[in-house]
């Protein structure tokens, strides 16, 4: 591993992390860091050693953004010819749980980096928001979508037509992460999540996510079907077999993704 320019990567275990690495640019997202963070999202999920994804920055930034030296030499027609923000749909067909651990600055396209993913742990040095409408222009990544579907029309209007930070804490008030540690802890917590994740039954834990990521785009009904062909599906696991087996016999279950 470790053959890219902007981000460096690491296994530990089961888990793969994946770290952005532009520092003296506050990790703004150059279009060949997002390629380089797609295929690497991609190469752990693909990877059968590899059980969770986590996605960091460093101690100032997850990510301040989408470059803005880079774009500000767009046109429509570069933007539509080259289609840039189509490779984020890539971060959507992930199977495998990813974790945004986010100190810093999480704006712009950093934010809507961190929304991609399914869990976010944030330092108590957070800051989210969206301040493309101070540059006159507005989300592209995701934004007006993925806050809307979390927090709801009105906050998400606030957030974004403002275009200020928000800290960890607010954000959490908002239902928009998931916990806020202090900076200290912070890698210990996220990889202490993450393994946590990595010992469940990567199966089942698949198959949540599936059930879960379409809760908001199906028709009830649909939803329900679904849920219950996932659950239906757990039990030609033999990780079935093993976490009920080991309830009988009152042990920890131990689980192979099989
Ligand atoms: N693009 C390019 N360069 C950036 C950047 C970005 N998004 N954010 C920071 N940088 C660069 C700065 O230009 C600066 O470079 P120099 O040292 O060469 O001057 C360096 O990173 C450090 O930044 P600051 O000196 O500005 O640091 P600060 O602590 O004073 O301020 C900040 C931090 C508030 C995050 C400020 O850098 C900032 O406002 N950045 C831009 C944030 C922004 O507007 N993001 C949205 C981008 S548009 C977008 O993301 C569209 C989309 O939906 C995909």
């Amino acid at each position: 591993m470790g053959k890219f320019i902007n981000v460096r990567t690491e296994a530990e275990g089961t888990i793969g992390v994946i770290e952005l690495n532009r520092p003296k640019r506050l990790n703004a997202l150059n279009r060949k860091m997002i390629e380089e963070i797609a295929g690497q999202m991609e190469a752990f999920d693909n990877d059968p050693r590899i059980r969770v994804i986590v996605l960091q920055g460093n101690e100032r930034a997850f990510a301040a953004g989408a470059d803005i030296e880079e774009m500000m030499k767009e046109s429509p027609l570069s933007f539509e010819l080259a289609d840039p923000f189509a490779i984020w749909d890539r971060f959507m067909s992930v199977n495998k749980p990813v974790i945004a651990s986010v100190s810093g600055f999480a704006l712009g396209g950093g934010f809507e980096l961190a929304l991609h993913c399914d869990l976010i742990i944030a330092a108590e040095n957070a800051q989210f928001g969206f301040p493309e409408v101070n540059l006159g222009v507005m989300p592209g990544a995701g934004g007006t979508q993925l806050l809307t579907r979390s927090i709801g029309k009105r906050k998400a209007l606030e957030l974004i037509w403002l275009g200020e930070h928000i800290s960890a804490e607010v954000a959490l008030e908002l239902g928009v992460i998931n916990r806020v540690v202090a900076p200290e802890i912070m890698e210990e917590e996220t990889m202490r999540l993450a393994g946590k994740l990595a010992d469940q039954a990567p199966i089942a834990v698949r198959l949540i996510k599936e059930a879960v990521g379409k809760a908001e785009d199906l028709p009830l009904q649909d939803g329900l079907t679904l849920e219950r062909k996932n659950f239906y599906l757990t039990f030609d696991s033999a990780d079935q077999k093993e976490g009920m087996q080991a309830f009988i016999e009152k042990r920890a279950a131990h689980f192979k993704g099989e």
